[in-house]
């Protein structure tokens, strides 16, 4: 088969590394793919439109979207409408992801547990609100802001300095629409699960690491690291999360007759009332998906061929039972500033310590590896247990140099 894969981070890196691993991909096309995907023919269209056209000049015959703003955008209509196998939610399913109020609208029609919130249009009628609202509490931005419109604020200064932003255009359109959210507690957890509009089959359960230092201390990135399983989530919880939230989920679709066949992430809290859900997001999670996709046995390409096709009620799952972890390293100052283009070194002996190093922001200048943004690497490690999952990573992580590399130190620490 021909294959067409649309992105070019860590997340991507991960998926054309499983995929090429199928007896069943012949090309592995990636646009824009990244200098660690050696298998890939690069691609340069990133329109809906233009990767169409590609995928119909190309035969390509599965296209896999990595990251969501193509997804809001339409790229899974215009390919269905031109008869292209796609693996994703059409427009109006990816607003789940798109708009926190279409998204918690969506929950509460269908009895999934999240927190209570209101939506504002306006900013007078948001900050009055507020003062009624005990904190910590949570503003959030509706629309899509790559991962910057969720701000945990501990006291009403801030919530309304937040507010402020959200309708002075800090977040553009996304944030003209407000919602504020009652703030839960408990440990975080990523549960993503492939759905087809008929079934939904969960994925291995994963925790993310999103502030930017130890400790859980900084800014909210995008992700400094992730590791699978996530021991919070055991068998008594994955039952809950089953029937609380995941089933109920696909009854939604089927409801509201949305078009969803792709990968759905719930973000959920563990409180002491159960799961509740924080977010949904219609893809593949970054780094979830390193450190997820190291432990997947069965053949990813058949899996999302059953996604595209409506026919995951004939595939089972294969796990490792192996725990991975994956160590997210980032230049210096990121979420913030930073500089790059610093030559990379290491990659080959960190490889052979049995490491995967998943590329995410990096490009060849002048034949020579160099840094290219936030998050440069996804060094990804199996081990016996997490202990030794945790040392494998960090020892090839200590293989790797660049001017300014950093990383946390505490990735699955929480869970040793
Ligand atoms: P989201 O983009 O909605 O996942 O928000 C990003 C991060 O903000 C989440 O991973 C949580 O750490 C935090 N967050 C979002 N909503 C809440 C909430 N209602 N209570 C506490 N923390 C939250
Ligand atoms: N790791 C969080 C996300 O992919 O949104």
């Amino acid at each position: 088969m021909n294959i067409l894969l649309i992105g070019g981070g860590g997340r991507e890196h991960a998926l054309a590394w499983k995929m090429a691993q199928s007896p069943l991909t012949e090309k592995l096309f990636c646009a824009p793919g990244n200098p660690g995907m050696k298998n890939c023919i690069p691609v340069l269209a990133d329109s809906p439109e233009d990767l169409a056209n590609f995928a119909e000049l190309n035969r390509i015959d599965l296209t896999m979207v990595g990251p969501e703003a193509l997804l809001c955008q339409g790229i899974v209509d215009c390919f269905t409408d031109r008869g292209l196998r796609i693996v994703g939610p059409d427009c109006r399913a990816a607003q789940l992801e798109g708009s926190k109020s279409f998204a918690k609208d969506f929950m509460l029609r269908h009895g999934l547990p999240t927190a209570k919130a209101e939506v504002f249009d306006d900013e007078k009628a948001a900050l009055k609100y507020l003062r009624s609202q005990p904190v910590p509490v949570v503003i959030k931005a509706d629309g899509l802001a790559a991962g910057k419109g969720v701000v945990v604020a501990n006291s009403r200064e801030e919530a309304e300095q937040a507010i402020k932003a959200c309708f002075a255009g800090s977040f553009g359109e996304a944030g003209y629409r407000v919602l504020i959210e009652e703030c839960l507690i408990g440990e975080e957890a990523s549960i993503l699960a492939l759905c087809d509009g008929k079934t939904i089959i969960p994925l291995a359960s994963s925790q993310d690491h999103k502030r930017a230092e130890d400790g859980d201390r900084g800014p909210n990135t995008g992700g400094m690291g992730a590791y699978s399983p996530a021991p919070v989530v055991d068998a008594a919880l994955w039952k809950v999360i089953n029937q609380r939230i995941l089933d109920p989920f696909l009854q939604g679709v089927q409801r509201d007759l949305l078009y969803f066949r792709g990968i759905i992430y719930a973000g959920i809290m563990v409180t002491a009332d159960g799961p509740k859900l924080l977010e949904f997001n219609v893809r593949f999670g970054d780094p979830e998906t390193q450190a997820v996709l190291a432990r997947l046995d069965s053949d990813l390409v058949k899996v999302l061929c059953a996604t595209a096709d409506a026919q995951l009620d004939q595939i089972e799952l294969k796990w490792s039972d192996k725990p991975a972890v994956c160590v997210v390293m980032t230049s210096k100052g990121y979420p913030g500033a930073y500089e790059k283009g610093f030559p990379i070194t290491g990659i080959k002996e960190a490889e052979e310590t049995g490491a995967i190093v998943f590329h995410a922001g990096t490009k060849v200048h002048n034949g020579q590896l160099v840094t290219a943004g936030g998050r440069v690497l996804g060094v990804t490690a199996l081990g016996d247990d997490l202990r030794q999952a945790v040392d494998n990573a960090y020892r090839a992580v200590g293989k790797i140099s660049w001017e300014g590399a950093t990383f946390r130190h505490d990735i699955a620490q929480r869970a040793l």
